[in-house]
């Protein structure tokens, strides 16, 4: 019988001592340390952190045999298959192109890509240049609640989809992610057009960026469907992501986040499913993008879907700038989040 082959996998970016330690510090890496344990096909070899401490308390709670305090030297000696890029958003660009001008077979960096436009397509070009497999973590593609939401509307319980809204702090640190759940709820469709305005009064600073303090944006995709977001303060609406379909509509976090309702016709009220003992989003991600690397196809968190959301995020901080509607694809050769904190 043919043997399994074992990935060896490392991290840069150990996060602080003790895990979770405010906004900004999510230690994100462990959950990415957590997902490799899940998986009987790889291991976790070393870890990169300019802060030894921050990588030997890494290595007491997952293991990982070599520390390493420069990531060039680690790729170098150690060769990894999978590297976890879990720094601040600025820290991206140069990890990743050192990962794929190194031949890195698979990176899964964190999200959001990078704080300007030109970094995030540089990343893509150094990716398809090396040929190497490289992902930005939009774990709720493989989240209960959201795949569940594409279901009932694959399923047609929903009706076709009309419309999206969804309420978030801000567009760029929480926006990525449902920038990225707008393509997946309407079948990675391509938007045509985004028009935004925003208010930089109290904007929050999360992982060196400052955002906007509250936003209003509204995209147009190329099956006519609309999403509306509301960034920052003020704007709860009762969901973070309300979907209406021909038929029905459904909401995810109106009931906690490990749950969603649903509302369709022969209903007398809201259908609400909990995922208590849901798969873990990081584990499946990571098996999906090895699936990706033995197969030749494409993984579900592939720069190529997460540069999509990531247009949105800066086309909407262009359009505001502008105070224009911005037909898509972007053509500005850069854009950069403005607001001072
Ligand atoms: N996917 C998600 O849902 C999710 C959730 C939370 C955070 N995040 C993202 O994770 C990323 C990391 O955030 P965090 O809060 O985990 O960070 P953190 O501050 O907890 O950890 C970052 C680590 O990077 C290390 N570091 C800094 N510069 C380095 C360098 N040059 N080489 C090696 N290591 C270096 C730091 O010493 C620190 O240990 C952010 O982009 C954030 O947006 C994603």
């Amino acid at each position: 019988m043919a043997e399994t082959k074992v990935y060896r996998a490392a991290i840069i970016g150990c996060g602080r001592p003790g895990g979770k330690a405010g906004a900004t510090g999510a230690g994100i890496s462990h959950a990415h340390a957590n997902a490799y344990k899940q998986l009987p096909n790889v291991e976790l070899v070393a870890l990169a952190d300019i802060v030894q401490e921050n990588a030997e308390a890494f290595r007491e709670m997952h293991g990982g045999d070599a520390i390493f305090t420069d990531y060039h030297e680690m790729i170098a000696e150690v060769r990894p298959d999978i590297v976890s890029i879990c720094t601040w958003p600025a820290l991206h660009e140069p990890m990743v192109i050192a990962c794929a001008a190194a031949g890195v077979p698979m990176t899964l960096s964190e999200k959001p890509m990078s704080p300007t436009w030109a970094a995030a397509k540089r990343m893509q070009a150094a990716a398809e240049d090396a040929g190497t497999i490289v992902c930005f973590n939009h774990q709720r593609r493989f989240d209960a609640p959201y795949v569940r939401l594409r279901e009932l509307l694959r399923d047609g319980r929903l009706g076709a989809l009309k419309r999206m809204e969804f309420q978030t702090d801000n567009l760029f640190d929480w926006g990525t992610h449902w920038f990225d759940m707008m393509h997946f709820f309407n079948e990675e469709t391509p938007a045509t057009s985004i028009l935004c305005g925003s208010d930089p009064t109290g904007g929050p600073s999360y992982f060196g960026v400052t955002m906007e303090g509250a936003g209003v944006t509204t995209v147009l995709f190329g099956n006519g469907v609309r999403a509306v977001m509301l960034t920052g303060n003020g704007t709860e609406w009762g969901a973070q992501i309300r979907v209406w379909g021909e038929l029905g509509v459904a909401e995810i976090g109106a009931t906690g986040w490990d749950s969603l309702r649903w509302w369709a016709p022969g209903q007398s009220d809201w259908v609400t499913e909990t995922f208590t003992e849901k798969p873990d989003a990081f584990a499946a991600a990571v098996a999906n993008m090895i699936e990706g690397f033995e197969t030749g196809a494409e993984p579900e968190l592939s720069i190529h879907k997460s540069i999509r959301a990531t247009e949105l995020v800066f086309g909407a901080y262009e359009s505001a700038r502008t105070s224009r509607k911005l037909e898509l694809p972007l053509t500005a050769e850069d854009v950069a989040i403005r607001f001072e904190a």
